[in-house]
Formats: C-alpha cells, sequence, structure tokens
C-alpha cells in the first residue's frame, strides 16, 4: 500500500475512520489520563503503557488507519511520562523498538504528533486529552478544523508549480488557495478567544516536550507543525525567507506527512510565487493582463490572511512566553517570539511587495 495516497487529512472520511480505532483497547484507560496526570503517577502512567505495547507480530498485521491510532494512544503516555521528567524509552523494555517499528509502517517519525493528537483524535467522550480540560479540546478542535484546510491548500499550490499565473486556470488557483488558508486565522480567533496564555503555558505546553530516540530529539504534537510553512515556502519565502525560518522550516518538515516531505523538498528549490508575480507586474504587457491581476490580488488576500494569523498568534505567544508566566524559553516547535516576530515581519513585508497592506 502507498502510505502517502492513505495519510491525507484532507478527507473527512479517513481521519473519521482513524479516529473511530481503539486497537490496543485503550479507550477505558485513556479515560483517567488526565487524573493520573493531575496526581504525577508515574508508576501508573508507566504501567499502562508497558502493558499496552503490542508484540511487534501484531503490529505487522495493523493496517495503516490501526498503525496511526496505536501510536496516536501509546503517544498520549510517551508525552505524559516526559511531563513529569521520564522518557518511556529509559525505563521501558522494547519501547523504542515499537515506536520506531510504527513511524516505519507508517512513513513517519517514531512518535506520535500533531496529526495524531487532533485530526486522528476522536471527538467527544472518547477524545484522547492530558489535562481532560476544556481549554485543551479548544485548542484540539482550533487545529483539527484549520488542519484538512491547509491541506486543500498545499493540493491546489501544487497544481500552481506549474500554472501560467496569467491565464485562467493559475489565477482561479491563487483564488482557492486564498480561500482555504482563512480557515488557520478563524482558528486563532477562535483560540484567542477560549484559550488563556496561562494554560497554554503552565498546563498543556509541557506535554509537549521533546523526546530522544535512539540518538535523536524528535518534538512533540506541536501547533507549529501544521503544514503553513508548506504555504510559506510556495507563497514568498522559498526565495524570500531568513536563514532562521528556512532551517526551522526542515526540522518542521521532519514532523509532518510524508507527501509533505516531498513538497517541502521541491518548493525549498522553486521561485516563490511573490517573486513571479512581482516579475509579471513589472512587465508592462503581463501586468494588464485581467488574470494577472486577479492572480496578484489573490496572492494579497493570502498573505493578507498569514498577517492577520499571525498578528493573533503574536499576542497569544508573547503573553505565553512572558518571563513570569513561562516554564521553557522556546516554543514546542523549537522556536522562539523572536523567530515569530521574524516570520510576521516577512509575511507583511512581502504582503507589501505585491501592494498588500
Ligand atoms: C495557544 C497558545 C499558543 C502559543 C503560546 C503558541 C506559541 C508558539 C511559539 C512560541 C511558536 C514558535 C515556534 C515553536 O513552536 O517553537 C509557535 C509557532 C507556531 N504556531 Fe503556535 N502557539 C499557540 C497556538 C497555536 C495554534 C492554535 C496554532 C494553529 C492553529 C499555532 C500555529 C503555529 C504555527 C503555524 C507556528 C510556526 C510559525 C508560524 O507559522 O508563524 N499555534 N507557536
Amino acid at each position: 500500500m502507498d502510505c502517502r495516497t492513505h495519510l491525507d487529512v484532507t478527507s473527512e472520511e479517513h481521519s473519521e475512520k482513524v479516529r473511530q480505532l481503539d486497537p490496543l483497547e485503550l479507550d477505558e484507560d485513556l479515560r483517567s489520563l488526565p487524573k493520573m496526570n493531575e496526581n504525577g503517577d508515574v508508576a501508573a502512567l508507566a504501567r499502562v503503557l508497558r502493558e499496552a505495547l503490542p508484540p511487534p507480530e501484531r503490529v505487522a498485521s495493523f493496517t495503516l488507519p490501526e498503525c496511526l491510532a496505536a501510536m496516536r494512544d501509546l503517544g498520549m503516555y510517551l508525552g505524559s511520562l516526559k511531563r513529569h521528567g521520564v522518557s518511556a524509552f529509559d525505563i521501558i523494555p522494547g519501547a523504542t523498538e515499537l515506536f520506531q517499528l510504527l513511524g516505519r509502517r507508517t512513513h513517519m517519525i517514531p512518535r506520535d504528533t500533531v496529526y495524531h493528537y487532533t485530526c486522528w483524535n476522536p471527538v467527544g467522550e472518547r477524545e484522547r486529552l492530558y489535562s481532560g480540560q476544556p481549554m485543551e479540546r479548544s485548542l484540539i478542535h482550533a487545529v483539527r478544523t484549520c488542519v484538512p484546510e491547509l491541506a486543500k491548500a498545499v493540493t491546489v499550490g501544487r497544481s500552481l508549480q506549474y500554472e501560467d499565473l496569467r491565464a485562467p486556470d493559475g489565477a482561479a488557483g491563487m483564488s482557492s488557495l486564498a480561500s482555504h488558508i482563512t480557515a488557520a486565522d478563524k482558528a486563532m480567533s477562535g483560540v484567542l478567544a477560549e484559550v488563556t496564555p496561562e494554560f497554554f503555558a503552565l498546563v498543556l505546553r509541557p506535554f509537549f516536550e521533546e523526546v530522544r530516540i535512539a540518538g535523536r530529539t524528535y518534538m512533540g504534537p506541536a501547533a507549529a507543525h501544521i503544514p503553513l510553512f508548506l504555504i510559506d515556502l510556495l507563497l514568498w519565502a522559498s526565495d524570500r525567507g531568513s536563514r532562521d525560518y528556512l532551517t526551522f522550516c526542515d526540522e518542521v518538515a521532519s514532523h509532518t506527512l510524508p507527501g509533505w516531505r516531498e513538497r517541502h523538498a521541491e518548493w525549498t528549490e522553486m521561485p516563490s510565487i511573490t517573486s513571479r508575480v512581482v516579475a509579471t507586474l513589472a512587465d508592462s504587457r503581463s501586468a494588464s493582463g485581467e488574470y494577472a491581476r486577479s492572480s496578484a490580488r489573490g496572492l494579497r488576500k493570502a498573505l493578507r490572511s498569514l498577517t492577520s494569523f499571525r498578528g493573533k498568534h503574536l499576542v497569544m505567544a508573547r503573553r505565553a512566553y512572558r518571563a513570569e508566566v513561562r516554564l521553557y524559553e522556546l516554543g514546542s516547535g523549537g522556536g522562539s517570539v523572536e523567530l515569530l516576530e521574524e516570520i510576521l515581519t516577512l509575511t507583511r513585508k512581502n504582503g507589501a511587495m505585491v501592494g498588500g497592506r
């Protein structure tokens, strides 16, 4: 089976299939996870994880959706133990090999990711939660709703690689891409209204700590790993990004889906759409064309929407990472608030290049 076509978070049908699965029969145990975390009961967390690890022969017979659901559920214990200062890989024999096996089966990193924690996390009673608090549900909901839209934007972006932006299909593609990415801004508005920075900083952030597996570091299920970095690369960052942001994108790419790692490799090497539009607008013959102007409008709309998302997100990040509140200096995706400021400045600057605000 080619997992690139099956690891598709644009399809609600596929995500729902993973959400329904409970291959390790952990539904009941996971209901008590928030209580175990509240009590800091490391012994109980380690016991459930140890007993839940399936023999490798069983994993070999799992379907791909079962592998994703198994990684999702084991990952909840991995992150919980790490929050209490313990690496599961140091105390549970066979854990390293099992996480590596699930990573290989799914062509993803050997631990859970933001996709396991949001898109593939069941909704309602069976939702997997570290803290069990409504604000955690709100954050998961925000990411779960915007990722499929961003995934659709990436699919449209792929067609834009080959479309002429002075032609009807190019202009239509730009308009569709701009519409899909408004979902991130909408999700962030919901987060600002429903989640306090203190809850994120003090309760949730500690569960997203990185772990080391066989000498490599893997980040927790951070929202920073949604495919917004791909949209940036396509729109402006491939040839107008900063070294720091491009390095951050490399790290983020490794924590995403296999098909998106391919897009990352391709799109970092391509001229950005901003550069293509700037060249079109500089050419007096093409600048006045109806579709060229329409493509430029689509790009402006897209960059405005990214700027709006980033403005709101920065408010939240600044509050959560104030020296008096924070427990960690860096975000769960490995970046700093200064990096967020830099990305926002660059997004604005490129918007201005094509006549945006
Ligand atoms: C609610 C509290 C949140 C805080 C305090 C926060 C904080 C941060 C920080 C410090 C970074 C820097 C990089 C890193 O993660 O290491 C970051 C990056 C990022 N976060 Fe968040 N975040 C929050 C919620 C969200 C949500 C809900 C989303 C998506 C809907 C999101 C999407 C991103 C993205 C895409 C990046 C990469 C940088 C960028 O594209 O501007 N974050 N976040």
